[in-house]
């Protein structure tokens, strides 16, 4: 059986073990060893024992005094040379998962996406980021007047040299001194001088497509570019083509996917159209063929370009790309 002295030093120690401060302390000093404290009492109350009793019962009790006394100064140095009074690890606190790294969703989506076109056939190849104009321009037709040449849209490093404005350039270096079958994706990093909005970056991806051979047909570009949809974004995914115009390709196309968001009902990403502009493609110009030295008679191709983060905006349901590049973990940790 605990006696009266046992149950008085357990909740005595369970206290001190508790108290975090200075006042906390002096508050327990009282409780316990003040005029009226329950260990004073224990002491006091010596005299009313029967005496075969007493000489046990005060050396209990004064030990408890000393006890209580020691462990005083004991938390108090504590307390004063290490802040708040250690009481052990708190077991009832949730435990902390260890921190570990991911891919960025960026790079997540990209790698999704060239997995695709390998499985529908595509090589991977790469080009460098800072360009000759001669690929980024000239080689793609591109006129000496056309507006994309302008100081404004494109960041120039010295003449003749660029940051590229797109992965296209990579569609020249692929053809290059080697002859058909070409059939290639590009992912990349591409720069332009945008004003930055929910849609516009000044930095970011693209990915190209590239097929050159005997027989390609704009029904080729069209069916890779839906079966790509398709894989992305499961069988009620549609792709939307619609007449546009690049120096390289002829004719020329962009091309929407369907917004998965609102399902096409019109929603905040898809700007209320039920569609979202994700590139642009085409049949290569007979033009670039000539500056590769390949035959337009003999090949035709097709080439397609569009927007690693457009792409990743849907899949991920993000309003706005600028969340991809402010690397806030709380945002980037959901996408790991
Ligand atoms: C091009 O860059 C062409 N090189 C695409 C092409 C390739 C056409 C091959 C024909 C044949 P455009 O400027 O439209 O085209 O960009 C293609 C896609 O990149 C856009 O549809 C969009 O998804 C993405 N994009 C363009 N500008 C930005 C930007 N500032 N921020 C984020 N994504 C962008």
């Amino acid at each position: 059986m605990p006696t009266s002295i046992d149950l008085i030093r357990e909740t005595f120690d369970r206290a001190l073990a508790e108290a975090k401060d200075e006042s906390a302390f002096e508050a327990l000093r009282v409780r316990y060893l003040g005029r009226k404290g329950e260990i004073t009492a224990l002491l006091k109350g010596l005299g009313s024992l029967p005496p075969e009793e007493r000489r046990a019962f005060g050396q209990a009790a004064n030990a408890l005094r000393s006890h209580a006394q020691e462990a005083f100064e004991a938390a108090r140095e504590c307390l004063a040379t290490a802040g708040p009074v250690a009481t052990g690890p708190d077991l009832t606190l949730p435990g902390r998962a260890p921190w570990a790294a991911g891919l960025h969703p960026l790079r997540q989506v990209e790698i999704l996406m060239v997995d695709i076109f390998r499985g529908l056939g595509f090589d991977v190849a790469t080009g460098p980021e800072i360009e000759l104009d001669h690929y980024n321009f000239r080689a793609l037709n591109f006129p000496d007047d056309h507006p994309a040449r302008d100081m404004h849209d494109t960041f120039y490093m010295e003449d003749g040299v660029l940051l590229r404005t797109h992965t296209s350039p990579v569609q020249i270096r692929s053809m290059e001194g080697r002859e058909p079958p070409v059939r290639v994706c590009t992912p990349g990093r591409v720069y332009r001088s945008e004003t930055v909005d929910a849609s516009h970056a000044a930095v970011f991806h693209q990915l190209e497509g590239l097929y050159v051979d005997r027989d390609v047909t704009m029904g080729d570009l069209k069916g890779t570019l839906a079966a790509f949809a398709r894989s992305l974004f499961g069988s009620r995914a549609r792709v939307r083509f619609r007449p546009d115009f690049f120096p390289f390709t002829e004719p020329s196309v962009e091309f929407a996917f369907s917004c998965l968001i609102c399902g096409g009902g019109g929603c905040a990403v898809c700007k209320k159209s039920g569609w979202l502009e994700i590139g642009g493609a085409g049949m290569v110009d007979p033009r670039v063929f000539e500056f590769v030295g390949y035959d337009p008679e003999r090949y035709t191709g097709y080439a397609f370009g569009l927007g690693i983060e457009r792409i990743a905006m849907l899949l991920y349901n993000i309003p706005d790309l600028r969340y991809f590049y402010e690397n806030d973990l709380r945002m980037l940790e959901q996408l790991w």
